[in-house]
């Protein structure tokens, strides 16, 4: 630093100058008439009213000079920043009117569009009746069991008997997985996962299993090639066709009410022996004299087709692991989709697949 200079004239002090001090206040109150944004505005009052500004700086250098004029130089450095000091606030307050007036245009909420355009959703049939039937046997003890969609061939077929001979292996009706020697199929009923609980379960053992299944069904009014299953599975010991029969009479009461109940006719299925088609009484016409004959849901049957059922093969639970001189057991499997088409008097399987929201509204957001 070097020694004070003794012919430095305070006087002479540039930016003090009348003129000079002039020419920064036009200078500042030009930016901010030219300031066409609230940030614009901040900036320009940063740059020509702040400490650091030409007028700010210039203010700094008053206190060196002599008295009369420190005066001088002080009323017009302090009038030239008052004028600039209100310059700002009138062009603040202009900038904040325009900015609410853009908000109020930019941010209006036309309250005239509809409100309610967004349908409220409902419960899909399919979902409910799984749950409901779930619901029935859990109360009675029972768990719910589930597998894959993709399912092993073995557990699919072999495991319940369907020997390699069988008719249901076919290409026809199965949908395999590529390349053939992954072994892995589209589950074709809910049934493998009576050969998967056995397999990792010890009797004694109760399971309800809801689940998707696929067959090469074309898809019209009554096939499609993806529906739902329900598949029952008991292994205990003594178990008899009786109580499968008691089972599903309790099962039919809890769905369709008082009064119901099944019949059983013979017939055959690999996996359960001896095995039994099911009928419901018919839940329209209940198949009383009267109503019968005029029954178009049963068609004047006075029963409606349910599933599948039987004693469990000996040879699955060899299969699976299980005893079968000390367990035995009963299972049956139940086509949901066409449970609910009849029940709902649904003309047109599809339907129940296409996902347009005014065909689940009328079933409601059932919990
Ligand atoms: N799995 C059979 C089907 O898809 C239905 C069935 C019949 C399941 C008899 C069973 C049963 O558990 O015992 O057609």
């Amino acid at each position: 630093m070097s020694a004070p200079n003794k012919d430095y004239d305070p006087v002479e002090v540039t930016p003090l100058h009348a003129d000079e001090v002039e020419r920064m206040r036009d200078e500042a109150l030009a930016a901010i008439a030219s300031a066409d944004s609230l940030e614009r505005l901040k900036l320009v009052s940063h740059d020509h009213a702040g400490d650091r500004s030409a007028l700010g700086l210039a203010n700094r250098e008053i206190g060196a000079l002599p008295p009369q004029a420190r005066k001088d130089a002080g009323m017009r450095v302090g009038q030239a920043r008052g004028a600039i000091n209100k310059a700002l606030a009138a062009r603040s307050e202009i900038l904040e009117a325009e900015y609410e007036a853009n908000a109020l245009v930019d941010e209006a909420v036309d309250i005239t569009l509809p409100w309610d355009a967004t349908p409220i959703g409902a419960r899909h049939p399919l979902t409910t009746i799984q749950e409901t039937v779930a619901d029935i046997f859990v109360a009675m003890g029972w768990e719910v069991a589930e597998g894959p969609e993709v399912e092993a061939e073995w557990l699919n077929f072999d495991a319940l008997n369907l020997g390699p001979d069988h008719p249901a292996r076919t290409m026809q009706d199965t949908f395999w997985v590529t390349p053939e020697k992954t072994a892995l199929v589209l589950r074709t009923h809910t049934s493998p996962v009576q050969a998967r609980t056995m397999l990792t379960q010890e009797p004694p053992i109760y399971v309800i299993v809801p689940g998707r299944v696929f067959r090469t069904d074309e898809l019209d009014s009554t096939h499609s090639p993806v529906f739902h299953q329900v598949e029952g599975l008991a292994i205990d010991e003594g178990l008899t066709m009786a109580h499968l029969k008691g089972t599903l009479d309790h099962f039919a009461q809890a769905i369709y009410g008082p009064g119901m109940t099944t019949r059983f006719r013979p017939s055959y299925f690999p996996f359960t022996e001896p095995s039994a088609e099911m009928d419901l009484l018919c839940y329209v016409c209940h198949n009383e004299p009267g109503a019968v004959a005029e029954c178009r849901t049963c068609r004047g049957e006075g029963w409606v087709e349910w599933g599948g059922c039987g004693v469990v093969n000996p040879r699955v639970l060899i299969s699976c692991g299980v005893d079968p001189g000390r367990y035995s057991g009963f299972a049956f499997g139940i086509g949901l989709d066409r449970t609910i088409t009849g029940r709902y008097d649904i003309a047109d399987l599809r339907d129940l697949f296409d996902g347009d929201v005014r065909f689940t509204q009328p079933f409601g957001v059932e919990l």
